[in-house]
């Protein structure tokens, strides 16, 4: 029943599917149904007629990049573990999906666990790891549900454990669950985690690829990264790149929320505009309200205004355009949205968030929502704009982890494309929108 909520039949037509083929088609909890849809045929293909070094080739000739937000290229991450030499190496699926607003790989989890499953031994096959980890969000109930059953059956099926479809390869998988911090989504924070530590982050370089898992080389990919495996595999990696733009190629699946019609999931080529996502795919904005301001890409991605509605999101939008994909959030907010109280909003999460390990990020956070807070509350000062400033660059310079160094994206957007309310706050001492109230200080 839910599943049907988000693949309404009107955006199944137009949507691209390629993670989505099969959520809400099959039945999630039947082996069966998957295969009936070529599941389990990628990694036959690959254990019965290619070479670990050609499954990389294929992956890298895709131009497959990482969906958890930062685009990095999968086929080169695989092949850096696949290089690295030591005794034994690890697979894992970052699966704590923590950006606000995004609910993409729970969809995805729910919807279609073997997709995932079979991508994680196809890659254990491909750079020589004999055992793999799901770290999911423990909030995610239906997730852990689904992938711990599809597991089960993966194993009765011979497609987990030895002699994988009677080969010589043999993969293990087991889940693990985070505990609610958004910061165990960062990858070396996820590791301390498995490791059975406090989830801090570790300093990078070096990175996972080569020092993982207890200091074992270790591929850690999105769901949405691996979900997309088999299908390259089966349809080659020609297949893939007609799909989206030449450096970001295939799909990408958002999660549209606030004020839009449709919220939920669709999957759209690489390329899509902003304005076709809120507007085709949205429906546009709840009460026919003009729209003010839009967040791309999750918290820690930027504050655009409807003059860049028209940037074809893929991978290069940020550094073109400032605009950014990250994970695949669409958070459309109306006039009636205040850009100076999104913002204190924003910062809050972050100064909750911050593991403190590293001085920037939680004192930065802390002394940003100080400001955000008195600025909302009509008391704001003219250098406060520049101070902000100043924290953005700090944090993004000196933190230890994405956490901290993402943290100047909103901010700075916000601050820049919405300069006019932040100053109507500390000049006029007026919010522009309606929404904050202003107290006289005692
Ligand atoms: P990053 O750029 O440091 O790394 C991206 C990936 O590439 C990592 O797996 C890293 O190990 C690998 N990598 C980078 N350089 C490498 C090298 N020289 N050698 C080997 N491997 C290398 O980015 P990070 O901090 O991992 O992720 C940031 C992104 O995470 C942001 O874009 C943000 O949108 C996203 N994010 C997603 C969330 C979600 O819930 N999906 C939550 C929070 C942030």
């Amino acid at each position: 029943e839910k599943l049907k909520v988000v693949v309404e039949k009107e955006k199944v037509s137009a949507e691209t599917r390629i993670v989505l083929r099969n959520v809400g088609v099959i039945n999630p909890k039947n082996i069966e149904e998957y295969i009936a849809r070529d599941g389990y045929f990628a990694l036959h293909k690959v254990l019965t007629q290619m070479k670990p070094h050609e499954v990389i080739e294929v992956v890298k000739a895709s131009g497959l990049r990482g969906r958890g937000g930062a685009g990095f290229p999968t086929g080169l991450k695989w092949e850096f573990t696949a290089k690295a030499k030591a005794d034994q190496k690890y697979v894992i699926c970052n699966a704590d999906e923590g950006e606000p607003g995004t609910f993409k790989d729970r969809l995805i989890m729910e919807g279609d666990p073997h997709s995932v499953i079979e991508a994680m031994v196809i890659c254990g096959y491909a750079v020589g790891a004999t055992k793999g980890y799901i770290y999911i969000r423990g909030e995610y109930y239906g997730s852990v549900e689904n992938i711990q059953k599809a597991i089960q059956d993966a194993y009765e099926y011979g497609f987990l454990g030895k002699n994988i479809l009677g080969t010589d390869f043999s993969f293990d998988l087991t889940v693990r669950l985070g505990a609610g911090a958004y910061v165990c989504g960062e990858e070396t924070a996820l590791l301390e985690s498995i490791e059975g530590k406090a989830g801090r982050p570790r300093l990078k370089p070096p990175y996972p690829p080569t020092h993982g898992l207890f200091g074992k080389p270790t591929v850690i990919n999105n769901v949405e990264t691996f979900a997309n495996i088999p299908m390259i595999i089966l349809n080659g990696p020609d297949w893939f790149k007609s799909f989206g733009t030449p450096n970001s190629p295939g799909t990408k699946v958002y999660s549209l929320v606030g004020n839009v019609v449709r919220r939920g999931i669709v999957e759209v080529p690489m390329g899509t505009t902003v304005r076709d996502l809120i507007y085709r795919f949205g429906g546009g904005l709840v009460g026919g309200k003009e729209l003010y301001m839009v967040q791309t890409g999750g918290t820690a991605g930027t504050f655009i205004g409807v003059d860049k509605l028209d940037v074809p999101l893929d991978y290069d939008s940020f550094a073109k355009y400032g605009v950014s994909i990250g994970s695949g959030v669409i958070l459309a907010m109306s006039e009636d949205v205040c850009p100076v109280d999104v913002a204190l909003n924003t910062m809050q999460f972050f100064e909750h968030e911050s593991c403190g390990k590293c001085t920037p990020c939680r004192e930065g956070t802390r002394l940003a929502v100080q400001i955000l807070e008195r600025m909302s509350k009509g008391q704001g000062k003219k250098e406060d704009l520049e101070t902000l400033k100043e924290i953005a660059k700090v944090t993004q310079e000196a933190s230890l982890c994405g956490l901290g160094q993402s943290i100047n994206v909103p901010l700075l957007s916000i601050l820049q494309n919405f300069e006019s309310d932040f100053l109507a706050h500390i000049g006029a001492k007026s919010c522009p929108r309606g929404v904050c109230e202003f107290v006289t200080p005692q």
